[in-house]
This record gives structure tokens, sequence and C-alpha cells, in this order.
């Protein structure tokens, strides 16, 4: 394999893991384009610099994001509850006056917008994705069918100069350029703009080896480290940092323009946490590469053992984390029969790379797996509390952690 380099700074840096030949994540396909399927090769390196973990290549984010994406916001109750909690959160504490400016980018079905009372508030979506764009509009929601970059703010010109906060959830480690996406966000800020984003933490994955968070759409893991200091490149300075539940752990980062060459105690001690369990340095990714390869073989074990026994096992949640275990791991439709789902957009599809169908979750009722592959593990309190007979019928949970 070439040589790596950091997206940001342009410098040459390590290469960490190859998980090999990968499909698009979020590529849920029919029989008949199995022959034209795009692959590329997913590895990831850090660049000690600026603590960051990365992808080395990508799709092109139209490849990804366009008029079919199937991935909805509103598909997880708890994640609706959590974007009401969110926006209250942020209402209270930076959204005080009347009629404040508020940008969301990938904003989606409108899920997280919908909290904002259209008379109180002005609010603006980037949404390239067209299907979900068009339901947010559905959805009474001023959604802009655009990527999030300078060429697509004359579309929005009252927004210029003048936004109170710029809101995003998984997002931002979706934008390869990130340069572009700051200096975007800075021509839209107003003199006390704040950015505002949650995005998967690097030491939840490095704690769970959750692996299956590296995939084509995230091409960055972040840590508060890294955010420091991609930011400090740009004068921005990291304010707060919070830590989220979602998505099997998230951080929420506030920034601002910079007013002060003091890092704030909070965000201090923080950096501090991270040092010491090595997230600002490539021996943690060593250790994660590491525990990667030992998951995979556990994983393998424990799914040859299932079949020796002749037990069936499906997967529940065809997420797009998914498509990193079944590919990385070699998990095809010999070992795991089908994947239920609720998402119209997936099911009657086969999974990317592997081509497991996928089923209708209503489906899942009907037939007894005794294994169920829970790829969904982010949403587990929501589904086993949905699915709590399929336990007492003697069904098993399994997951790769
Ligand atoms: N914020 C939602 C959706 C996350 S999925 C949530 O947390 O549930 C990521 C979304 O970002 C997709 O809808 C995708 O179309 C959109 N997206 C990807 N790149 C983008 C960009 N450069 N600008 C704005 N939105 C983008
Ligand atoms: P996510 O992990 O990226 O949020 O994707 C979750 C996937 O799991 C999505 O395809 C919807 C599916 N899902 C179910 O099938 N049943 C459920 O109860 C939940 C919460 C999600």
């Amino acid at each position: 394999m070439n040589q790596a380099f950091c997206k940001i700074t342009k410098k040459k840096i390590n290469r960490v893991i190859n998980f090999g030949k990968m499909p698009i994540a979020n590529g849920f396909l029919k029989k008949k384009d199995f022959k034209n399927e795009f692959f590329f090769n997913l590895s990831v390196s850090f660049s000690e610099k600026l603590s960051l973990l990365q992808l080395d290549d990508h799709p092109s984010p139209k490849k990804m994001f366009h008029t079919h994406y199937p991935f909805y916001t509103s598909s997880s109750n708890h994640m609706k509850m959590h974007f009401k909690q969110y926006s209250d959160w942020a209402k209270k504490k930076f959204l005080k006056k009347n009629k404040s400016k508020i940008v969301e980018i990938g904003s989606n079905d409108g899920t997280f917008l919908m909290n904002f009372n259209q008379n109180q508030f002005d609010v603006l979506g980037f949404e390239p994705s067209k299907n979900v764009s068009d339901l947010a509009k559905i959805n009474g929601i001023n959604s802009l069918n655009r990527f999030f970059n300078r060429k697509n703010l004359s579309e929005c010109e009252g927004f210029i100069g003048k936004t109170d906060v710029i809101f995003g959830a998984n997002v931002v480690c979706h934008i390869p350029n990130l340069a572009e996406f700051i200096k975007t966000a800075d021509l839209l800020l107003n003199d006390n703009g704040k950015i505002i984003f949650e995005e998967p933490y690097l030491g939840s994955m490095y704690n769970k080896t959750s692996y299956d968070q590296i995939y084509d759409e995230h091409i960055f893991i972040f840590s508060i480290t890294s955010i420091k200091k991609i930011f400090d490149l740009f004068d921005f300075e990291l304010i707060d940092a919070i830590q989220q539940k979602t998505h099997g752990g998230s951080m929420r980062y506030v920034l601002q323009r910079k007013r002060s060459r003091v890092v704030n105690k909070k965000i201090r001690s923080m950096l501090e946490n991270e040092k010491r369990k090595h997230l600002d340095s490539i021996e943690g990714a060593l250790r994660f590469k590491k525990n990667c390869e030992l998951s995979k073989e556990k994983l393998l074990e424990k799914i040859y053992k299932i079949k020796k026994q002749k037990k069936q096992i499906c997967g529940y949640g065809a997420t797009s984390k998914s498509t990193t275990i079944l590919n990385y791991c070699d998990i095809g439709p010999n070992l795991i029969d089908c994947i239920f789902d609720t998402t119209p957009d997936k099911i009657g599809k086969f999974s990317p790379g592997k081509h497991i169908p996928i089923i209708d979750h209503k489906y899942f009722k009907r037939k007894f797996y005794d294994y169920s592959f829970l790829f969904a593990w982010n949403h587990r309190k929501e589904i086993e509390k949905k699915e709590k007979k399929y336990l007492k019928n003697g069904g098993k949970w399994i997951t790769h952690l």
C-alpha cells in the first residue's frame, strides 16, 4: 500500500490498520446490481501532530450521499428523544434571544430541527441527500438540499454573519475537507457564534473495540485532543466537551472564535485524561489494532462453534456499521441467514459486499433463530424492550463486542 497523508496538514503519517476490501457501508443493493458493486480499500492512519485517526481512502461524498440515502434519524425513538434533549439544552444555554438564527448540517429528515418552533427561531438545514431532505421539507423544515460549503452559501445569504449556532450530529466526521467546513462556519457565524456538534468518540471506540465505527462515511474518529488541535489551526477555541451515551459513546463539542490563549480548566483536565489513555499518540492506535485482530478471531470462533451445533443465526439491525464487521470478518449468508430491519429502503435488498438478505423486522417474531447478531448494538435497550419475547423463548443476542 502506498504512503498515507494527513487530510488536514497533508504531511506523511503512519498507517495503523488495514480492514481490506470494503463496499459502500450504506450501499444496500438489489441482486441485479451485484456485478457492478463498488469497492475500495478501508484502512486507517494516525496523525501524531493532530492526534487524529483518519481513513486513507474513501468513496466521493456524492457516491455516499445522494437521492436514496437509506438512513433516517427518526428510525430510532431513543434518538428522537436524545435530539429533543439536545435542543432543550441548547435553547437554555445559547439561544435566549428571540428569532435566533440556527443552522444544522446533516439535518437528515429534520428530527433535530423540528424541536425548534419556526415562529421563535430562524432555522436552516443543509442536507445533501435528497430523499431525507425532501422528508424534512414535508416535516415543515427549511432544508437546503446541498452540501455545507462556501459555494452553497449564496442560497442562504440571510444567515451570513448572523448565525447564532451551527449544529451538527454524526456529520462532521463525514466531511473530508474539514478546512472548508470551518471556513464556511466562520462566514455564517455572528461575533458570538458557536459551533456545536457531537460525533462518535475515539475513547469509547477504543474501550469497546467497536471497530465497526470505522466505515466509508466516518472519515475521522475524533477525540477532544484532535478537535482542539484541528480548530486551533483556524483560530477557534474549544470551550466545552460533554460525553454522550449515543451511538455507543459520543462527545459533544462546543467551539467559538478564539478569545483567549488560555485553555479552560475543564478542557485541560479532559486533555490530560486523554493523554493518560494514549488517545493522543500512536500507542493507543496500535493497541486498538491488536484488539481488532483479537476481536475478529474471537467472533469467528464463536460463530463457527454455533454453526457446528447446527444452530441458526440471523442479524438484527442492518446498520452501516455491520458492513465493516461482515466484510472484515468475511461473514456471509452461509453463516448469517438474513438481517431484520425496520427501514423500508433496506428491506428486500441485500447487505453490501456479503449479500445477506434484509428482511422486514415484523417477520423476526415469526421464525425462531437460536442466535441473533445485534448489529444495532447501540440501540440495545430499545430493541431488547421491543423483542422481550425473544429471550423468553430461549433466543440469544450476540455481538462482536
Ligand atoms: N444528523 C443526523 C444524520 C446523521 S447521518 C443524525 O445524527 O441522525 C449524516 C447526514 O449528513 C446524512 O443525512 C448526510 O446526507 C449528511 N451529510 C453528509 N455530508 C454532508 C455535508 N458535507 N454537509 C451537510 N450534510 C452532510
Ligand atoms: P444506526 O446504528 O446507524 O443508528 O442504524 C440503525 C439501524 O437499525 C437502522 O437500519 C434501523 C435499524 N433498527 C431496527 O431495525 N430496529 C430498531 O428498533 C432500531 C432502533 C433500529
